[in-house]
């Protein structure tokens, strides 16, 4: 795996692998020495989670790592961003991950072929963002392990959701026995990778092991995408009395940022059947196990 882009990229072996040695990483707390190996951090939109648990990832492995500040860069002197990679790559970094609003622009940085440098999509646009389908993975797993008998449901706005499209990919390859995605009819996916979809909360609900609750994306919504947020929060917020129409053990996830109240109540957000800050967690030692994994695949 020369670079790590979108899951549908990755085999069934591979997944496994991250896996395990992402679990190795969290319960041995025993992180091997990348020193040779730079990161740099390229995000032209928000982050919190990815950002910071990435370049925790790089320096729990010793990998020097770098904030590329976009406010203070060459790109506000009309530098184009094949020109930051190449400038980046030239002074030795070896890992670069990006974030950026445009769908398909890690891979196409990928494709350069005079480009030395490993990628990492972490997120673009509404079209995959695959450490955080992995980490999702690796929480669910922790507690249910025996995917095929496991019900997922992903509720929200799945249209705008690359986490959704990333994540779909990935119960299709591990064999989740049954995924539901559930949306109002206006923000449903275009395209369905894996599962199936419906605007019925209770019906996607009942019997569910796992629940995915996503953030509205206020920021992607066009003309003719736009639903009232009280009409929304009635009818498929995440609330104490419509958990139970699923597992009485049912577990609870959000990718986050949460928007509480719209989506999701505080009380389940914060309550016992939240798992969103293991996910966090979980997040840095996935990502070693990433960046442990292109690392191996540099030529020194
Ligand atoms: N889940 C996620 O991508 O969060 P951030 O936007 O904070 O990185």
């Amino acid at each position: 795996m020369k670079h790590f882009l979108e899951i549908s990229q990755l085999s069934h072996l591979e997944i496994t692998t991250l896996l395990q040695r992402a679990l190795y990483f969290k319960n041995t707390l025993t992180y091997p020495c990348y020193s040779q190996s730079p990161v740099a951090n390229l995000f032209y939109e928000s982050s919190t989670r990815t950002r910071v648990s990435f370049e925790l990832a790089a320096k729990h492995l010793s990998m020097p790592v770098i904030n590329v500040d976009l406010q203070t860069s060459s790109e506000c002197k009309g530098e184009v961003i094949e020109d930051t990679v190449k400038t980046l790559a030239a002074m030795g970094i070896k890992i670069l991950i990006i974030r950026h609003g445009q769908e398909g622009l890690p891979q196409r940085l990928a494709d350069m072929s005079y480009n030395s440098v490993h990628i990492i999509n972490a997120g673009d646009g509404m079209h995959a963002h695959p450490s955080q389908a992995m980490l999702d993975l690796m929480t669910i797993s922790e507690k249910k392990p025996d995917l095929s008998r496991l019900k997922i449901a992903i509720v929200g706005n799945i249209r705008h959701s690359r986490v959704a499209n990333s994540l779909q990919h990935l119960c299709a390859l591990m064999g989740v026995g049954e995924l539901t995605l559930i949306a109002p009819a206006i923000w449903q996916p275009i395209n369905v990778h894996y599962g199936q979809v419906t605007t019925s909360l209770q019906e996607g609900m009942v019997n569910a092991d796992v629940i995915i609750c996503l953030r509205v994306q206020r920021e992607r919504l066009l003309t003719g995408e736009q639903l009232d947020i009280d009409s929304y929060r009635r009818d498929y917020a995440i609330t104490s009395d419509r958990l139970k129409h699923a597992k009485a053990d049912a577990m609870i996830m959000h990718p986050g940022p949460i928007n509480r109240g719209i989506e999701i109540d505080d009380d389940i957000a914060d309550g016992p059947q939240s798992f969103i800050l293991q996910q966090v967690s979980n997040g840095v030692f996935m990502r070693m196990a990433i960046l442990e994994h292109l690392n191996n695949s540099i030529h020194f």
